[in-house]
């Protein structure tokens, strides 16, 4: 949620830089977008409301002067979209310049006191007050980061901060707490983001900067202090794996499509986890006396899915429980002799964190599957796994979805070793299974991309479809209908098919859509009567369903085809595909994009 950049360098302009990077943190929010330079010491000021490329075409972005600047691409929580509210937001004197993710929650208290010191605002927005503040701070005497130092020990709520001034116009200040910045550094310059791939084109070296930290930038280095104490903290550069162009489109039209041809890499890249990791994951999960996997969104129906791969390859039933709902459900019920699993592709989803810290708090284990390196959940996490997706940048997840249930798969297996729940010759099998799926998704890619393009010419006039599924099925109807509710804004629910008698049929009537997910599992025959329920009061049936089946082919209007040989427990890592694919050619008949879909963000920081 919001998008932040800075970059301070030894020489050479800085807004085309800016302007790139914002471009590759637009996933992060792209209702305004704002940037701010520095250059023989007066700031210069470019933001308006709009994506990107729109407040570029209006204003030209690039034409900035300096070499030193900060940028912001946002989701608004407080203030409508607009010129105003757009970030940066500056003080009185037009000197100091501020850009900020989270949400200040005692603004206004705050901003009645500046405003009676005689300080005026300029917008609705929470982060206004931080420039005044810094203001005041500077107008004391204190310098840049000691102002800042100051403003933290007032603001109440979450944050990452970066600003700068007109008054030591050759440095960056930033500080966190809840929301995330990571430093760039290479020879000549330095960079902050709320996320890697912002400045992945400049450097791979990367430091992690935490929560209670600030850092003062400058084109020589980077000095990092605890806000606690001010001591100077000595932290190590790591190297980031991800390439620049893995965070480009690469000839395709969308991020999101892209990402969809990328799951067979990702799978296959995670496939290669050392096995002493996996092993430690399974012996937490397998020592618990209770389990929980806690996780939001597509990150939850990964969970959905883990769920039942460890009963049914482990014997281990993990609870499941939404993240945001976690500390009102288990009521402090928690003991150090549990382990909840927190899955977040992020590592930053508020929710998730929160309920990681809560579970902390009673000495229960946490263990992360992230696809982060130095996100804040592997911070609070014992434990931490992390998923080989390489950088998402589209907001619906799909290949990041795909590497949480490749590793929930293989952690699975190797608890079953421990449990000792299935036989070796079987646990090689699934293995196997395991390995041939990057092969068996290139294939699902391929032989359901122009099914679903046509598919979607079809129904894209539909407002409402019901996706059904019957044990693991129910995690891949529910991510079909959440992928088509967030990009293409159809009203899609997924059901148990056994539940969806018991209401939702009511639903049904002549060519209303419903989707099964039916792989040839346990469930199938139970599945074939509910798409006769279903076909029976008109509804349009659309199956996923394995290759070669005839009688579930003959029943259905509309088939995408999985071929045969996967394991039961795997099923959702194929079947979801055809439905991905179904969604994005659905946005793009409605003539939606994909990548932005509105009112979303990728990173949801705010609770
Ligand atoms: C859906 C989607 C969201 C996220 C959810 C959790 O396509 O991307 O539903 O899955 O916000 O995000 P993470 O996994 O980062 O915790």
């Amino acid at each position: 949620m919001c998008g932040i950049i800075g970059v301070v360098q030894k020489r050479g302009q800085v807004a085309p830089f800016l302007h790139q990077a914002l471009k590759r943190l637009e996933y992060r929010g792209y209702d305004s977008v704002g940037v701010t330079t520095i250059s023989n010491n007066e700031l210069s000021m470019k933001k308006d409301k709009g994506k990107i490329e729109e407040v570029h075409v209006k204003l030209n972005l690039d034409d900035m002067p300096g070499n030193i600047g900060i940028g912001h691409t946002r989701w608004a929580t407080h203030g409508i979209p607009s010129m105003y509210n757009s970030h940066p937001h500056f003080d009185c004197k037009n000197q100091i310049a501020v850009v900020h993710n989270g949400v200040i929650d005692n603004f206004l208290e705050l901003r009645s006191e500046l405003s009676s010191k005689g300080h005026e605002f300029s917008s609705e927005t929470d982060t206004e007050v931080i420039p005044h503040m810094i203001e005041e701070g500077m107008a004391e005497g204190h310098s840049l980061v000691d102002a800042l130092k100051e403003v933290t020990k007032r603001i109440e709520g979450t944050y990452a901060i970066v600003a700068m001034s007109t008054q030591e116009s050759d440095k960056i200040v930033c500080t966190r707490d809840g929301n995330p910045l990571v430093i760039g550094r290479k020879e000549g310059a330095s960079y902050v983001s709320s996320d890697i791939p912002a400045f992945l084109p400049m450097t791979d070296d990367m430091i992690l900067l935490l929560d209670g930290e600030i850092a003062v930038l400058s084109a020589g280095g980077v000095e990092i202090r605890k806000l606690s104490d001010d001591s100077l903290v000595d932290r190590e550069t790591i190297k980031i794996s991800w390439t620049a162009d893995q965070a480009e489109k690469g000839g395709f039209p969308h991020f999101m499509l892209k990402e969809i041809h990328e799951q067979p890499d990702a799978i296959r890249n995670t496939l290669r986890l050392r096995f002493d990791t996996i092993q430690k994951a399974a012996k937490m999960i397998q020592e618990a006396r209770r389990v929980y996997f806690l996780a939001m969104g597509t990150s939850g129906h990964a969970a959905l899915a883990g769920r039942h791969m460890f009963a049914a390859l482990s014997g281990i039933l993990p609870i499941f429980e939404l993240a945001s709902d976690f500390q009102d459900i288990v009521y402090g019920s928690l003991s150090e002799k549990d382990c909840i699993v927190a899955i977040t592709q992020s590592g930053e989803t508020t929710d998730t964190i929160v309920s990681a810290k809560y579970a902390k708090s009673f000495g229960t284990k946490v263990l992360a599957i992230t696809n982060v390196v130095g996100s804040s959940i592997t911070r609070i996490a014992d434990y931490t796994v992390i998923t080989q997706a390489g950088p998402e940048i589209g907001v619906a997840a799909t290949k990041t979805f795909m590497v949480q249930l490749t590793v929930l798969a293989q952690i699975a297996l190797a608890a079953s070793e421990q449990t000792g729940f299935l036989a070796e010759y079987l646990i090689e099998k699934k293995r196997k299974c395991l390995q041939e799926l990057p092969d068996l998704v290139s294939q699902v890619i391929s032989r359901n991309e122009e099914i679903a393009r046509r598919l979607a010419g079809e129904l894209y006039k539909r407002s409402s479809l019901l996706f059904l599924g019957r044990g693991v099925s129910i995690a891949t109807a529910e991510e079909g209908a959440l992928k088509l509710k967030e990009i293409a804004y159809n009203h899609a629910e997924a059901y148990s098919a056994g539940e969806s008698k018991h209401g939702p049929i009511a639903l049904v009537e002549k060519g209303y859509p419903v989707v099964f997910v039916a792989p040839r599992d346990e469930t199938r025959n139970r599945i074939i009567g509910n798409v006769m329920e279903m076909k029976a009061r008109g509804a349009s049936i659309i199956s996923v369903l394995e290759r070669g089946d005839q009688e579930l082919g003959d029943l259905s209007d509309y088939s995408f085809v999985v071929p045969e040989g996967i394991e039961p427990e795997f099923s959702t890592m194929p079947y979801v595909v055809p439905l991905q694919l179904f969604s994005y050619y659905m946005a793009r008949r409605k003539g939606f994009d994909p990548d932005k879909p509105r009112n979303l963000a990728k990173s949801v920081t705010v609770l």
